[in-house]
């Protein structure tokens, strides 16, 4: 499976912060935002990964990122002219996505929980159709809102809708068979000029294959779209980090613990960083003996 971070947008809810800054890259606690996106898609098991941004803002991307071989990966980088709507980024993404199937993250959403490596890998093990998730929210009215069955089936989908039938707020990850392309090709832009990422999901709901996996307690999912909500977001990780001296989205661990980088390559960025808290965190890291941590999780104690 592929991996798609749109970081698009002309972030107006965060103005004059994001008059000259790609929203994507203003700091969520210590870490630039799209860290965070970048490291679900990580999680997954996603190696290949397709950013794409404003022609004025892409460049920073690439200066930060690379090319993905510092992390054992392979980025691609792609220009979206105009913010029109989420499913463009399947119609951008058609090469880049070629015979696969593709995960698409939006560039200010991250998810935090103690199993959330094991349901995006299963998300990324997804066969056919389509795979999303729902959050419960108290106000979901500025989300695309689901509805499910006893299977997690979704039955019904809306965008922003006034009357909401559930609280399950959609987070901005989504998983999708090979047809996504085709299907993001064929949908009509919505009243507000956008091609809707919930009329794909319809779609595949209409067909029966959309499956929702609800994030219930122990989870945790922001979009940090407007200032409370980024402001949210860099407390929650800050609290984590601080209490637990962890790190979350911290990306050369992620990549080391895939066994995507080498320990050498490992300790080079420690070396680079280790000034920072990150930095020490990854020489701890090198330091630990993972062999037992990773028996530990894949034994009998953490198959429930
Ligand atoms: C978009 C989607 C919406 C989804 C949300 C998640 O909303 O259209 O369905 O729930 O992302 O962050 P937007 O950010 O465009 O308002």
């Amino acid at each position: 499976m592929k991996g798609i971070i749109l970081a698009g947008g002309s972030a107006t809810r965060l103005y004059p912060i994001t008059l000259a800054v790609s929203k994507q890259m203003l700091p969520v606690y210590d870490k630039p935002m799209i860290y965070y996106p970048l490291s679900t898609l990580m999680m997954a098991g996603i190696r290949e990964v397709l950013i794409i941004s404003t022609p004025v803002h892409l460049p920073a991307f690439e200066s930060l990122l690379g090319d993905g071989s510092k992390f054992g990966m392979k980025f691609e980088y792609k220009v979206q002219e105009k913010p029109v709507g989420l499913a463009d980024a399947f119609i951008l993404g058609a090469d880049f996505i070629g015979d696969d199937n593709v995960a698409l993250i939006l560039g200010d959403n991250m998810v935090y929980g103690s199993r959330i490596e094991r349901v995006l890998k299963a998300a990324s093990n997804l066969k056919e159709g389509g795979i999303i998730f729902g959050y419960q929210v108290a106000d979901p009215t500025s989300y695309g809102v689901v509805e499910i069955d006893k299977t997690g089936k979704a039955i019904s989908i809306e965008e922003k809708p006034a009357v909401p039938k559930s609280n399950l707020a959609v987070p901005g990850i989504y998983f999708y068979d090979n047809e996504v392309t085709k299907i993001a090709k064929e949908i009509k832009p919505s009243e507000r000029g956008e091609l809707e990422i919930t009329d794909v999901n319809r779609v595949y709901m209409e067909k029966g294959k959309l499956q929702v996996i609800p994030l219930g307690n122990g989870y945790a999912w922001f979009d940090t779209g407007s200032p409370d909500r980024l402001s949210d977001a860099a407390d929650f990780v800050k609290a984590i980090e601080l209490r637990q001296g962890v790190q979350i989205a911290c990306l050369e661990e992620i990549a080391y613990r895939n066994e995507w980088i080498s320990k050498e390559t490992l300790l080079e960025y420690a070396n680079k960083y280790k000034k920072t808290e990150y930095g020490q965190h990854l020489m701890r890291v090198a330091d630990q003996d993972w062999d037992t941590y990773k028996d530990i999780y894949n034994s009998e104690l953490f198959n429930f």
